[in-house]
């Protein structure tokens, strides 16, 4: 079957029987990462601007000083598909999967679209263990954190991360939350945000070892994977300075009521503030900031037309870059549960939130969710019905 996404088309052995030309499953393409795919080409667009057009290695420019293209590592191939749009974007990449299938299927779409690049049949954690790159992206089925250690050493300026094991990052799973993430996730109605801020939590403690900084300059997350986009810089103070931003999250399972605070020993509420219940708490979570507002905009603007997922990319950031940081949100539909009360448009209830004084945004997870400096009993005031 024949794939097109933005200026590549690639070609992917059907899974099922009878090979059509479409758009359906193999397992060497999943259609539905492609708002995913769609968003890692505009972040190399702006990332690119960000680094100022070329890599850093200096030893790879040609004698003439002319600059050399940044390099981008698709650790986790598959079909090529991210590796191959990086490429058709001018990056100098490498495409590693440690299927000999997946490989020969990227040399095959690198030539069919052609272009140049690398690829490479072995583990990616004993590549990234051995070279850098200015760009490395990690997307595996299930999660990252067995590549995170190499993947934090291969890695020059940006790591980008997917995670598709939602249920041990959200607590839904909770031991093995434990397990990978080295945290405990707590399963509450804001899931998406737990397990993205898990991840993050992993992800940093990860590069701290390694005395670097990993700032999100974007993160998105849907009830199926988490995405992030790691800045990486060097030294023990700035990786200090990202490790501060852990913390832990105190929620009351009976009204949703939840506070957080920064550091790494917890000092839970013996009871719930709101109704007297008791809390649960997760935590080390990053509580920090999950994006760069001026990156976010400048990843919208390198969202192009030709993109299959263009509008829903652009609302994405839209919400990203509107939303308040804070590390957990409101579902307004659980909230209105909770109280007998039936849902409101959800722009008329942030109004009501603003109105009475509060700060209020959307949120990128979903259409009913919120965030908000009110409590839950403040929110419960001041968004009473009419009549
Ligand atoms: C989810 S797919 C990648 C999808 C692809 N990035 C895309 O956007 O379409 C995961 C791939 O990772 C590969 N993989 C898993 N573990 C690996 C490892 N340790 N080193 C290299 N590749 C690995 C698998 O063979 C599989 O092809
Ligand atoms: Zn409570």
């Amino acid at each position: 079957m024949r794939v097109r996404e933005g200026a590549v088309e690639i070609r992917v052995p059907d899974a099922r029987d009878g090979a059509s030309e479409g758009r359906g499953e193999s397992v060497f393409y999943n259609p539905e990462q492609e708002l995913n795919r769609d968003l890692t080409v505009a972040v190399l667009r702006a990332y690119r601007d960000r680094m100022g057009g070329s890599g850093d290695d200096e030893t790879r420019g040609n004698d003439d000083g002319e600059r050399r293209a940044p390099t981008y590592l698709d650790a986790t191939a598959a079909s090529g598909i991210r590796g191959i749009r990086g490429a058709s974007e001018g990056w100098d990449v490498t495409l590693c999967d440690r299927d000999s299938a997946a490989t020969a299927l990227c040399r095959e779409n690198l030539a069919y679209n052609d272009l140049d690049g690398e690829v490479t049949n072995r583990d990616a954690t004993q590549l990234m263990g051995k070279e850098r790159f200015d760009v490395v992206d990690v997307d595996p089925f299930g999660t990252p954190m067995l590549f995170a250690e190499s993947a934090v050493r291969g890695t020059r300026r940006l790591l980008c991360v997917t995670a598709t094991d939602t249920a041990p990052l959200c607590g839904a799973h909770l031991q093995s939350g434990i397990r990978k993430y080295g945290c405990v996730p707590v399963n509450t109605e804001f899931h998406s945000e737990m397990g993205l801020r898990v991840l993050l939590s992993a992800l940093c403690r990860t590069a701290a070892r390694y005395d670097r900084a990993a700032r999100p300059i974007l993160s998105h997350a849907t009830r199926h994977y988490v995405r992030v986009y790691l800045e990486l810089t060097e030294g023990a103070t700035a990786a200090n300075e990202v490790v501060e931003n852990l913390g832990y999250v105190h929620w009351c399972p009976d009204c949703l009521a939840r506070g957080s605070e920064r550091g790494l020993i917890a000092h839970p509420p013996e009871s719930c503030p709101n109704c007297g219940h008791g809390v649960k708490t997760a935590g080390p979570i990053y509580c920090g900031a999950i994006r760069d507002r001026g990156f976010v905009d400048r990843v919208r603007e390198s969202v192009e037309e030709e993109m299959g997922t263009a509008k829903r990319a652009r609302k994405l950031l839209d919400r990203l870059e509107g939303e308040l940081d804070r590390p957990t949100h409101y579902d307004q539909h659980k909230l209105a549960k909770g109280w007998g009360r039936s849902a409101s448009a959800i722009e008329d209830f942030l109004e009501k939130l603003r109105a009475a004084g509060y700060e209020a945004s959307r949120t990128h997870y979903g259409g009913t969710t919120l965030k908000t400096s009110a409590d839950v009993g403040e929110i419960e005031a001041a968004t009473v019905p009419e009549n």
